[in-house]
């Protein structure tokens, strides 16, 4: 057996811990000097190095990341891949945005060379940015999705992914059918769901680009595979609300759309949900379902601010996400600090242990994956970040005199992005280019 042993400042959430709204300060687990034993790729235990060398740890023979947090690895709730290279593009808001900049490169996975080539640098940008597990949109190619599993297989990766489902108001050479992406979600589904660490979410884009009958075949999928994701937008933008009301009159409103087709639940992951009404958020509360706050998107694509207190108020469970391309940055350290700032034009507050946790063990429980990942518990799967607070000049000054963790977890945050990522590991394993030489124990 191999034991990988990590020695540095540890930092989690454990399973004891309440969800998002309560949580505080109190509900973390900090051992400044820790060292963390991982064993076949899950972690065997967490102990301070007192305790470690007590146990016979071999503790000098650890890597040694002393002054660096070791943290779970952070997990996005809502990324597109094929749009990581027109990430950032000038001019629109969403639905201008998606015309003339989402579309045309979408398009461009119709040829599976170009996606495979994509999907590999996408992970591998996931991964330099401690990111290690991603719900992620495909395009409507299936060969889109075959690209983005195989590239997450290869690398150990625990990643989520759909093919898209989009039958009408986007160009004709983007569009399948009801029929066609029934049954090509049902083929990726039986290749590719639960096999190594691998989810399929069945994905209707947003209701403007999908018929009735697309949106029945979305639920008939979701009820014949129980244990499937369902990812979706809903809410993001004010002109796009007003169209779904025109497309679908019958509905009471954007949430109604989704529910009539029965694709609300615990498993459903609705991305942005700036504008719901408290009718909206009650039946998503009640429904067990997810709103997917994207605040780099939301800013960036001019889309609104949510309302984070009347979500909690209502028991609206909220995972955090880059939604990189309209996100401008795949760091969730990065994603976090919009959040802040978003909350902050609302008056609200989004605390830096909530930001953490969220990143962390509150988006691995809002994607049913609690059990796997999301904290240093023992037989977790170990996949971690270790953040270096040293790793800019500017960090390295402000962080000098950061006393209270809270102040160091807020200027990582305020601060970080790739740069700060020393390292990231899937199932104790180091991902992506060696930093510095392994010193690892056999
Ligand atoms: N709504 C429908 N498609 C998209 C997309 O690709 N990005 C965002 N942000 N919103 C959408
Ligand atoms: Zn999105």
């Amino acid at each position: 057996m191999t034991t990988t042993l990590l020695r540095g400042s540890i930092l989690d959430f454990p399973d004891a811990a309440p969800n998002a709204a309560e949580i505080a300060e109190e509900h973390a687990r900090h051992i400044e000097d820790g060292v963390l034993a991982i064993e076949n790729g899950r972690v065997a235990g967490v102990l301070d190095v007192d305790a470690a060398r007590a146990a016979n740890w071999d503790v000098d023979g650890a890597v040694d990341h002393r002054g660096r947090l070791l943290i779970p690895g952070f997990v996005d709730a809502h990324v597109h891949f094929p749009q990581i290279d027109m990430i950032g593009a000038w001019g629109e808001q969403l639905i201008g945005w998606l015309e003339r900049h989402t579309f045309p490169q979408e398009h461009r996975h119709a040829e599976p060379a170009f996606s495979q080539e994509q999907a590999g640098h996408f992970v591998d940008q996931l991964l330099a940015h401690g990111t290690t597990t991603a719900v992620c949109y495909a395009t409507v190619h299936p060969g889109s999705v075959d690209a983005l599993f195989e590239a997450a297989r290869a690398r150990g990766m625990r990643l989520v992914a759909g093919k898209v489902l989009m039958d009408r108001n986007a160009p004709p050479q983007l569009c399948d059918t009801a029929e066609r992406g029934y049954e090509d979600s049902a083929a990726l589904i039986e290749r590719w769901h639960g096999l190594d660490r691998l989810t399929y979410a069945v994905t209707p884009r947003f209701a403007p680009t999908s018929t009735p009958e697309q949106l029945e075949a979305a639920g008939a999928l979701c009820k014949r595979h129980p244990d499937v994701l369902m990812q979706t937008h809903l809410s993001e933008n004010l002109g796009e609300i007003e169209w779904v009301k025109s497309l679908y009159p019958d509905r009471i409103d954007y949430t109604d759309v989704y529910d009539h087709f029965g694709l609300l639940g615990p498993g459903a992951l609705f991305g942005h949900g700036i504008h719901l009404s408290a009718r909206e958020r009650e039946v998503l509360s009640a429904s067990g379902s997810k709103v997917v706050f994207c605040p780099s998107s939301n800013l960036f694509l001019g889309s609104g601010l949510i309302d984070l207190d009347a979500l909690d108020g209502a028991g609206v469970d909220v995972p955090i996400a880059s939604d990189v391309g309209g996100g401008t940055s795949l760091s969730m350290l990065a994603t976090a600090a919009d959040g802040y700032k978003i909350a902050q034009l609302r008056g609200q507050r989004f605390d830096p242990f909530r930001a953490l946790y969220q990143l962390t063990l509150g988006n691995a429980r809002s994607l049913g994956m609690g059990a796997h990942i999301g904290n240093f518990e023992v037989g977790k799967e170990a996949d971690l970040v270790v953040l270096d607070p040293q790793a800019t000049p500017l960090l390295a000054r402000r962080t000098r005199n950061c006393e209270a963790l809270a102040d160091l977890v807020f200027a990582l945050m305020i601060f970080g992005d790739d740069r700060v990522v020393r390292e990231t590991r899937l199932l104790g394993t180091r991902a992506g280019p060696a930093l510095e030489p392994a010193q690892e124990v056999a």
